[in-house]
C-alpha cells in the first residue's frame, strides 16, 4: 500500500537471515519471511478464518474474501512475513503458519496521502489464527515489521484498518499508533483510519540510502 517498491519483493526470493526465526515471548512460534515453499492456500484460509471476526461485524476487508490468486499477487509484491508453529499443519505438514503481516504492499500511487511519503512504510494483512489471538503472536508480527522499517531508514510506520472496528483502533493506539487521516480504498464497504507510529530513529540511514 505504498508508492515504493520493497527492496526485496518478491515471496520468491530467498528471504534474509533476519528478522527470520526471531525467537520470543511466545517460545513455540518463530516469525520468518514467507518462503516459496509455503502454502497460498493456507496463508489464504487463516486470512479468511481470522478476518472473519470483521465479516461478522458487517466489515467487508478484502483479505476476508480474497482468492489464493490474489493472495499470491499481493504477497509477491510487498516482504510477506509469517509466524510459524511446531506442526501438525494441513497435510500432515510439519509446522503451519498461524499468523502473517505484509510490509510496504505498494499502492501504485493510489492510496492514503500519508502513505505516499517518502519516510514513510506500512503494514497490511496483518492476521492470527483465530484459536491463537490474544496470546502475543500480533505483536511478535508487529515487531517484525518495526525492526524491518527501522533497518530500512524509515520514520513511520503506518497502516490502515476499518474504522468502524473500535477494538481494532484501541489495540493500534495502545502499542503507539496515532489517527492520522481517513480514506475510502472503494474495495471495502467502510471507511478506512489511517494509523501511524514513530520509529525510532538515528539507527539507520535515510530510506533512499537504505536501497
Ligand atoms: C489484530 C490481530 C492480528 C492481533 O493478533 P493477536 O495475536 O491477537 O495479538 P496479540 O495477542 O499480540 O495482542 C495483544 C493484545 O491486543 C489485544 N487484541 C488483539 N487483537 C485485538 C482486537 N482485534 N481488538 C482488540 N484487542 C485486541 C489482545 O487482547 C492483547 O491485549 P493485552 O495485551 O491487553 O492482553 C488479530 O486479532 C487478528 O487476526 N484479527 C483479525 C484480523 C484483523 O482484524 N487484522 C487487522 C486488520 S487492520
Amino acid at each position: 500500500m505504498s508508492a515504493k517498491p520493497a527492496s526485496q519483493s518478491h515471496a520468491a526470493a530467498e528471504p534474509p537471515p533476519a528478522p527470520a526465526g526471531t525467537p520470543s515471548a511466545h517460545p513455540a512460534v518463530v516469525v520468518r519471511r514467507l518462503r516459496p515453499t509455503d502454502s497460498i492456500t493456507d496463508l489464504t484460509d487463516l486470512l479468511h478464518r481470522a478476518y472473519a471476526k470483521q465479516t461478522a461485524m458487517g466489515l467487508h476487508a478484502l483479505a476476508s474474501h480474497q482468492s489464493p490468486e490474489v493472495t499470491r499477487s499481493r504477497v509477491s509484491k510487498g516482504e510477506c512475513f509469517v509466524a510459524i508453529a511446531a506442526g501438525p499443519g494441513p497435510d500432515g505438514a510439519r509446522e503451519r503458519i498461524v499468523g502473517t503481516i505484509m510490509f510496504q504492499e505498494p499502492s501504485w500511487g493510489k492510496g492514503p496521502r500519508w502513505f505516499q511519503r517518502p519516510d514513510v512504510c506500512n503494514f497490511s494483512q496483518f492476521a492470527v489464527e483465530p484459536s491463537m489471538q490474544g496470546s502475543g503472536i500480533g505483536l511478535l508480527l508487529l515487531e517484525a515489521v518495526e525492526r524491518r522499517a527501522a533497518e530500512l531508514g524509515f520514520r513511520e510506520l503506518a497502516l490502515s484498518t476499518a474504522e468502524p472496528d473500535s477494538a481494532l483502533v484501541r489495540f493500534y493506539r495502545n502499542r503507539g499508533f496515532r489517527d492520522v487521516e481517513h480514506y475510502d480504498w472503494g474495495v471495502t464497504n467502510y471507511t478506512s483510519l489511517i494509523m501511524s507510529k514513530a520509529l525510532p530513529h538515528g539507527a539507520s540511514a535515510s530510506p533512499d540510502a537504505a536501497r
